[in-house]
C-alpha cells in the first residue's frame, strides 16, 4: 500500500492542505508544534477509523470550525483507493470509494499504518497492566478475532465489576464467571501465541545489531491452563466478593521479556530499552506484511532524537530497506544532512501548512 495524496481540511491546526506524495520515504520537517504529529495522526486515523492520541473526536476538529474532512488516495497493488473522513461534532463518518464503510475490519486491508513513537516504550516500562494494553492493541492490529474476543472479555469484566460493587447475586456471578473461563482462556492462549511471534521476529532483528544479543519472552499466567484456570475462579471467588472487584483472569496475565537473561524493563539501560522497543516495533511490521501480503505504512515520530548514531544508523537503514513506505518526522535538520542525496520526499510543516519543499 502506498498513499498517493493526502488532503486536508479543517483537521486540527490544519485549515486546508493537498500534497501529492510520489516517494517512498518522506520527512516531515517543522519545528515544535507545527502539525508533524497531527499529519500521522490523520494518516492513522484513516486506517483505522479512530485516533491513537484521543478518543474524544470533537478535538480533532479545528477548534474555530464544527466539522472536517480528511482524504487520502492510496495505490493498493495497482489499484486506486480513496479513503475520506468526515467529522461533524463528535460524529464520525468514513467512506471507501465513496461508499460508506460501517466495519473498519474492511478499512485495514486499505491502509493500515504502523507507529513508532516514545508512547510505545513509555507504556511497555511502567508497569505490567500499561504493557499488556499496549501490546493487546498490536495484537489486535494481527487478529481481527483477537480484537473481538478481547472486547467480549471486557464487557464481562466490567459487568461482574459493577455486580461485585453492588453485592449482585451469586448466580449471575457464576454465570459471569463461566464465561470469563472461557473468554479468558482464549484471550491468553492467543495473546501468547502472538506474543511468542514476536519475540522470535524481534531476537532476529537484534541479532543483527548484536549476533550476541538475546531475547525470551515470560508470558505468567493460569490461563492457558483450563484445570489451574478454574481453580483460580473458585479460589478467588470469595476475595472478589470482599475486595469488590475481579481479581482472576486474563487482565492479570504478566509479560516480560528477557534481554540476555534479564528483565530488559526492569535492569535494562535506556538505550538497550529503546532497542528493544524498536526490534518489538519492527516485529510487527514485519509480521503485518506477512499476514496481509503488503507492507504497512510506516509512521515515525521523533525516534531519532532517543538513540546514538550507531543505533539511530541501524534502525533508520533497516525501515529504509523494507518497501514500506514512510512518514518520518523530524524538528532538526540534522536529519537532512544524513539524508542528503537520497531519493526522498521532504516536506516543510509550519504552523498548520505542509509544503514540498523537494
Ligand atoms: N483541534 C485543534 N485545533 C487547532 N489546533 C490544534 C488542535 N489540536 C491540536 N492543535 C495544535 O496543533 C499544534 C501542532 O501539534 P502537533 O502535535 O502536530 O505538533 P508537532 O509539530 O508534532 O510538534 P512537536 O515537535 O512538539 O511534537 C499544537 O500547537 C496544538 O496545540
Ligand atoms: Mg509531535
Amino acid at each position: 500500500m502506498k498513499i498517493k495524496a493526502i488532503s486536508l481540511i479543517n483537521f486540527r491546526n490544519y485549515r486546508k492542505i493537498d500534497i501529492s506524495i510520489d516517494s517512498k520515504i518522506n520527512l516531515l520537517i517543522g519545528r515544535n508544534g507545527q502539525g508533524k504529529t497531527n499529519l500521522l495522526e490523520a494518516i492513522w486515523l484513516c486506517g483505522y477509523g479512530k485516533s491513537y492520541r484521543t478518543s474524544n473526536t470533537k478535538n480533532l476538529i479545528n477548534f474555530s470550525n464544527k466539522g472536517s474532512e480528511l482524504r487520502i488516495e492510496l495505490n493498493n497493488l495497482g489499484f486506486k483507493n480513496e479513503i475520506k473522513v468526515l467529522i461533524h461534532e463528535n460524529v464520525k463518518k468514513i467512506f471507501l470509494n465513496d461508499k460508506r464503510i460501517k466495519n473498519r475490519a474492511e478499512l485495514r486491508k486499505i491502509l493500515s499504518a504502523v507507529i513508532l513513537d516514545k508512547d510505545f516504550k513509555n507504556n511497555l516500562e511502567k508497569s505490567f497492566k500499561p504493557r499488556r494494553i499496549i501490546l493487546d492493541s498490536v495484537i489486535s492490529n494481527f487478529s481481527n478475532g483477537f480484537n473481538k474476543k478481547l472486547k467480549l472479555y471486557n464487557k464481562e469484566i466490567k459487568r461482574k465489576n459493577e455486580l461485585l460493587n453492588s453485592n449482585g447475586n451469586n448466580e449471575l456471578l457464576n454465570f459471569i464467571d463461566n464465561r470469563l473461563i472461557e473468554y479468558s482462556y482464549k484471550v491468553s492462549t492467543e495473546r501468547k501465541l502472538w506474543l511468542s511471534r514476536i519475540t522470535i521476529f524481534s531476537e532476529k532483528i537484534l541479532k543483527k545489531l548484536n549476533p550476541e544479543f538475546k531475547l525470551e519472552l515470560v508470558f505468567n499466567s493460569y490461563c492457558t491452563n483450563t484445570k489451574l484456570l478454574s481453580e483460580k475462579f473458585k479460589l478467588n471467588s470469595e476475595k472478589e466478593k470482599k475486595a469488590k472487584r475481579s481479581l482472576t483472569g486474563s487482565h492479570k496475565d504478566e509479560i516480560s521479556f528477557l534481554f540476555n537473561g534479564s528483565d530488559i524493563f526492569e535492569f535494562g539501560s535506556e538505550g538497550e530499552k529503546k532497542s528493544v522497543s524498536m526490534a518489538l516495533k519492527i516485529s510487527e511490521i514485519l509480521l503485518l506484511k506477512k499476514i496481509n501480503n503488503a507492507f504497512p505504512i510506516i509512521l515515525v515520530d521523533e525516534i531519532g532524537s532517543e538513540f546514538d548514531e550507531e543505533r539511530f544508523n541501524f534502525f533508520f537503514n533497516f525501515i529504509k530497506s523494507l518497501e514500506a513506505q514512510s512518514f518520518i518526522t523530524a524538528n532538526n535538520k540534522n536529519i537532512l544532512e544524513k539524508t542528503k542525496n537520497q531519493q526522498f520526499g521532504i516536506f516543510s510543516i509550519i504552523d498548520g501548512d505542509c509544503k514540498k519543499i523537494s
